[in-house]
């Protein structure tokens, strides 16, 4: 099987595993997906709910997967224009945020971390944006160690779990963070 082919399926069966154990989509639900290239979890969503609205978000470009449920924004989801690009394509709030953005891993500890600490923070910005009330989120952490600080920055959410996947690679501290907004005034 060809390299990109091979990513579709991790990422495929990553998302699969995750609505299997927690249950994270509905039917008719309004997703907005950050980090979506090459697209296994778009193709995961579109296939599995027939009736079902997606937005997704990412520097490399994809392919739209569906004429009339799927919209695809390439961008940077630090760009200043991801606000009104995607109110351009639907002005309400969504029913989940989902994100597998994934920054280049330089292997220099310290960089790779902060990296990732500012992608956390823009997520919970865009979040208060884009998400519902009493609406779930979920995203991508590459280790360990952010617990406590991903608890402050996301402290108008009311449940918190940390995901460990059994579909990963060996060895690697990938995690999902899988967030409960609370009912806010
Ligand atoms: C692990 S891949 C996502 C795989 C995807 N979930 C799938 O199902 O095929 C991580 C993605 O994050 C994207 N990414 C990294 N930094 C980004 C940023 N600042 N803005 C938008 N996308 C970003 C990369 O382009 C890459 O496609």
């Amino acid at each position: 099987m060809k390299k990109k082919k091979n990513t579709v399926c991790k990422s495929f069966f990553k998302i699969k595993e995750i609505n299997d154990k927690e249950r994270i989509f509905k039917v008719g639900y309004k997703i907005l997906e950050f980090g979506s290239f090459p697209g296994g979890w778009s193709k995961y969503i579109l296939d599995k709910y027939k009736k079902i609205f997606l937005v997704s978000v990412d520097l490399k470009k994809s392919k739209k997967l569906d004429k009339k449920r799927h919209f695809f924004i390439k961008l940077n989801i630090f760009d200043k224009k991801i606000i009104n690009k995607i109110k351009n394509i639907y002005k309400k709030k969504f029913d989940i945020i989902i994100s597998d953005v994934c920054p280049n891993i330089t292997g220099i500890k310290l960089f790779d971390k902060q990296n990732f600490i500012s992608i956390i923070k823009r997520l919970h910005f865009l979040s208060v944006f884009f998400l519902k009330k009493k609406k779930n989120m979920i995203f991508k952490i590459l280790s360990e160690g952010f617990e406590k600080k991903i608890r402050n920055i996301f402290c108008n959410f009311e449940k918190i779990k940390f995901l460990r996947l059994k579909f990963k690679k060996k060895r690697s501290s990938e995690m999902f963070v899988y967030l409960k907004k609370k009912n806010e005034l």
